[in-house]
């Protein structure tokens, strides 16, 4: 049994990676999830995690992080997950409480107090986590891994180099990266292999509670990522969760990555050093390639266990 903490800004894929650990309670225990601004504001996605945990009936900590990156400010836009950071579905009513406001100490406690070593799974920009990692480094030895969405070694999203969660704060994804801890990086490499079709989107209507809410998650998000050019929808965020959960469906390669902080053209980048013979030891294992079939079986079985659970 793998011990996590998520740290996200649900967003339409954080959500469905929230709801894949939710079904697979044999192999993981959530600790807690914590937000932190990024696809919205703070307190937008802290009110889209509320809504999927009440939605979901879960009984897991839920933590406010932080709302602004470590140096510069950020301001969020609705162009990919629209106004409320998760359009698409309706939720009525759902009251879900939230535990703190301080999701570092949140996550230093829980990583303190647990017996063993827990794994960090990071879906959002990377603030709580180095914050969490600069200000205890005591617990680095406690960490097992830190499985994020982040980044790309060939290209990026919102430039041509960075990809989103590290563009937004690329001081503290630095700070990550270069902590010495395993690092599993499900970046766009992966990432926009991780597809699922249309027609897949269609098999999740009406089929049960949850998986009708991830169909209307993916309605909207489908339909979004049409104004990117993506025909399917890249479902980022579970990676990072899926690898925890299946990583023989995985394939990467481990090489030494850092990420470009300088204001310039590269802000945001993370580049792998792929020379024959480098210096530099490598400090990430970089996913490169996902069985998308098995991907989307896994999501697919994850929200009818659901189904079955929630009535
Ligand atoms: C990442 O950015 C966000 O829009 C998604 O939730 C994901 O974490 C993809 O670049
Ligand atoms: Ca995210």
């Amino acid at each position: 049994m793998r011990k996590i903490l998520i740290d996200c800004d649900p967003g339409h894929d954080d959500a469905l990676a929230i709801l894949c650990a939710l079904a697979n309670k044999e192999k993981l225990e959530i600790l807690g999830i914590t937000t932190v601004g990024g696809n919205q504001t703070l307190e937008k996605v802290t009110i889209n995690a509320q809504h999927i945990l009440a939605f979901a009936q879960a009984e897991v900590p839920l933590v406010k992080g932080q709302s602004q990156p470590l140096v510069k400010t950020f301001q969020p836009s609705d162009e990919a997950h629209g106004k409320s950071g998760m359009d698409g579905p309706y939720f009525e009513n759902l009251v879900y409480p939230i535990t703190g406001e301080n999701a570092v100490l949140f996550m230093a406690e829980k990583i303190q107090a647990s017996k063993e070593k827990v794994t960090l799974v990071a879906l959002g920009p990377l603030t709580n986590i180095a914050l969490l990692l600069k200000t205890f480094p005591e617990i680095h030895e406690k960490i097992e891994a830190i499985s994020l969405m982040g980044g790309g070694i060939r290209n990026g999203n919102v430039t041509s180099l960075a990809e989103f969660n590290i563009y937004v704060d690329p001081e503290a994804a630095h700070i990550v990266y270069h902590s010495g801890l395993p690092i599993i990086m499900s970046g766009l490499d992966v990432t926009e292999q991780a597809e699922i079709k249309v027609d897949e989107i269609g098999l999740l209507r009406n089929k049960g509670k949850i998986s009708h809410l991830a169909y209307e998650l993916l309605s909207f998000y489908n339909k979004s990522g049409q104004q990117f050019g993506f025909v399917n929808s890249p479902i980022h965020d579970l990676c990072a969760l899926a690898y925890l959960i299946k990583p023989e469906i995985f394939a990467g390669n481990y090489y030494f990555v850092d990420v470009n902080t300088s204001d310039g053209i590269g802000r945001g980048q993370t580049f792998a050093d792929k020379r024959l013979v480098s210096s530099h030891k490598a400090n990430v294992l970089v996913l490169e390639n996902v069985e998308r079939k098995h991907f989307v079986d896994l999501l697919m079985t994850a929200l009818e266990r659901l189904d079955r659970e929630v009535i």
